[in-house]
């Protein structure tokens, strides 16, 4: 949820800066803008749209020694000028990027002397630091005593303009140093051939950039010493290359990254610590995520359950930070899947499973996330950076990820040696093997069809959530999902001639049972799609997977549907990428 660049050095164009904000544009897309140096002023330039209308708005190649740049996704106030980052104090003393929540703004708006110039929460603080004479990092420190909610801020001064001050809570932040030149954001991949090495923040923390040096401190000035951290060389693959969108690329780069998820678990035996003792110590297996990591969580638990007979269950994030965690207890293993590990509403689940006093696992692609720092044990997911909206080779990495520890958890319970690694690469071998000239002409038959229906039983069902979901993420087809068996239990009056119905039948146990709730929906009119792994079922738009392991299913039937959802966007004229109020890593609750 929104990107920030900012850069102390000196001297680069504000194309360069503009440039590194582009990688975040996968982070929001309603309006980008950059605020620099000019004649010992802060000017500034912002655009409604992409960041590809700033970049037309910036037409000389001047340099500017300190500039601070944002591409936004909006929380409070519309898309617009106005809102757009940088926001200024009314003086234009303060100028300041942020990502996050000002949880008491309004109260702060009811503080300040003058009224701020924007809708949002962010001008709030701008305005803050000049009414409260900000001039020091001392001052600027004190300031944040006033604020509440999620931030990473980074906030120039017109009175000092080879300075940077930064704040960081709960709001990812990073800084990376080359040659006395500095480069703050929010995600390490805006310091791919900048840098090697970067810091990072953790919450509370505050840095001061002046005269080629960096200073961090926590909320009292005590200076802080840290640790540089390894640029992930999986960075480099932020690139499109021959393809024409990142979901794209992503779809095909799935048997990839399978052998990496494969290759990774073996080589760092990152199993071995969940051991028989380990497991013992527990009696309920609870999986927390959202959106494509609450299915993935589902099937998580599904796994769980069948392969170790340990009970399990699936909770959305946001819905179970306001339940009551009866079960959150020393005898409940928490997993929160999370292919950023930074959505806020999974960081607060975390947060309470702890407080309980609960043992917690983050399975998340981002190792260096909050996430991952904050749980007890943490197992990789081996994506690689996922730049579309869209989830695609996350979700198959977390479903790998899954497999792989419910198959472990079983051969430590049963003292046994199956072999699941070798399970992980057939999936890897055989995940693109569909047709994608059938998928094409499946895609122009539903795509003018305004409610299609996906429907399965069991792991097949969570196939018909997850693929449904993408459906209406980047094609904005209202999508619906059932469980097969619920279909006669009201909602089969929907269907009309030609509702398209897109059934999963590849589980042996129930396959009989969804293809009969298919054909009620049939006789009433339905045009029906099935994906299965049985060739013999002589149907037409049939979409077989030659591969006989119901567990291996819930990744392979999805790789279709992701093709399917890119297929109908495309056809539709929008762009996958970067659907319409979406942006990737929801920060905010
Ligand atoms: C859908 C999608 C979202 C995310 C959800 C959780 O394609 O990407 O539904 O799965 O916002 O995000 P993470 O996994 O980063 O916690």
């Amino acid at each position: 949820m929104c990107g920030i660049v900012g850069y102390l050095g000196k001297g680069r164009t504000r194309q360069f800066v503009v440039s590194r904000l582009k990688k975040l544009e996968y982070r929001g897309y309603d309006s980008s803008g950059i605020a620099f140096n000019k004649d010992d002023k802060i000017d500034n330039v912002k655009a409604v749209g992409n960041i590809a209308n700033l970049e037309n708005l910036i037409t000389d190649e001047n340099e500017v020694q300190c500039a601070i740049a944002h591409t936004r996704w909006a929380t409070h106030g519309k898309p617009s000028v106005k809102n757009c980052h940088p926001h200024s104090s009314q003086s234009g003393v303060w100028s300041i990027v942020h990502n996050g929540i000002i949880e008491n703004y309004q109260e702060i708006k009811e503080k300040l002397k003058t009224p701020t110039d924007s809708d949002t929460d962010t001008s709030t603080v701008a305005e803050l630091l000049e009414e409260r004479n900000a001039k020091t990092i001392g001052d600027f420190v004190e300031v944040f005593k006033e604020v509440q909610g999620s931030y990473a801020i980074v906030a120039m001064n017109s009175n000092a303009l080879d300075e940077l001050f930064i704040a960081k809570n709960r709001s990812p932040l990073y800084v990376a140093e080359n040659k006395g030149e500095y480069l703050v954001a929010s995600d390490p991949i805006c310091f791919v051939g900048f840098a090697k090495y970067y810091y990072s923040f953790n919450n509370y923390e505050y840095a001061h950039i002046k005269n080629g040096k960096i200073k961090f401190f926590d909320a009292y000035m005590n200076e802080l010493k840290k640790e540089l951290v390894e640029l992930d060389d999986c960075f480099e693959e932020t690139q499109k290359f021959e393809y024409e969108h990142f979901m794209l690329k992503e779809i095909m780069e799935q048997p990839e990254a399978l052998k990496r998820q494969v290759k990774t678990y073996r080589d760092t035996n990152v199993l071995a610590k969940f051991n028989k003792e380990f497991i013992e110590k527990f009696d309920y297996i609870s999986f927390i995520g959202c959106g494509t990591a609450y299915h993935a969580s589902m099937v998580g638990a599904r796994y769980i359950e069948r392969l170790t007979g340990i009970r399990a269950s699936a909770e959305i994030a946001s819905e179970f930070i306001y339940k009551e965690p009866v079960f959150a207890n020393e005898k409940t293993l928490f997993v929160f899947v999370s292919q950023s590990g930074e959505t806020a509403d999974t960081l607060m689940a975390m947060n309470i499973a702890k407080e309980h006093g609960a043992t917690c696992v983050a399975l998340t692609n981002v190792l260096y996330s909050s996430l991952a720092k904050q749980a007890d044990y943490v197992l990789p997911v081996c994506a690689g950076p996922e730049i579309a909206v869209a989830s695609t080779k996350a979700y198959v990495c977390q479903l790998s990820a899954l497999y792989m520890f419910a198959r472990h958890l079983n051969n430590q319970i049963e003292d046994k040696q199956y072999n699941y690694l070798k399970d992980i690469e057939l999936v890897s071998s055989k995940i693109l093997d569909f047709d994608q000239e059938k998928i094409n002409h499946i895609a122009d038959a539903i795509k003018d069809e305004m409610n299609p229906i996906f429907i399965g039983k069991d792991l097949d069902y969570i196939a018909a959530c997850e693929a449904s979901l993408k459906l209406k993420e980047v094609a904005y087809v209202n999508a619906t999902n059932y469980p097969s068996g619920e279909l006669k239990h009201g909602f089969l009056a929907l269907i009309e001639d030609g509702t398209p119905i897109i059934v999963f039948a590849t589980e042996d146990k129930v396959r009989t049972k969804t293809l009969n709730a298919a054909h009620e929906a049939v006789s009433r009119g339905a045009f029906q799609i099935t994906i299965t792994n049985d060739g013999g079922l002589g149907y037409d738009n049939l979409i077989v997977i030659d591969v006989d392991n119901e567990y291996l299913m819930p990744m392979l039937e999805i790789a279709p549907m992701q093709y399917l959802a890119y297929e109908v966007s495309i056809k539709k004229g929008i762009n996958p990428d970067q659907p319409r109020n979406l942006a990737k890593s929801v920060t905010v609750e």
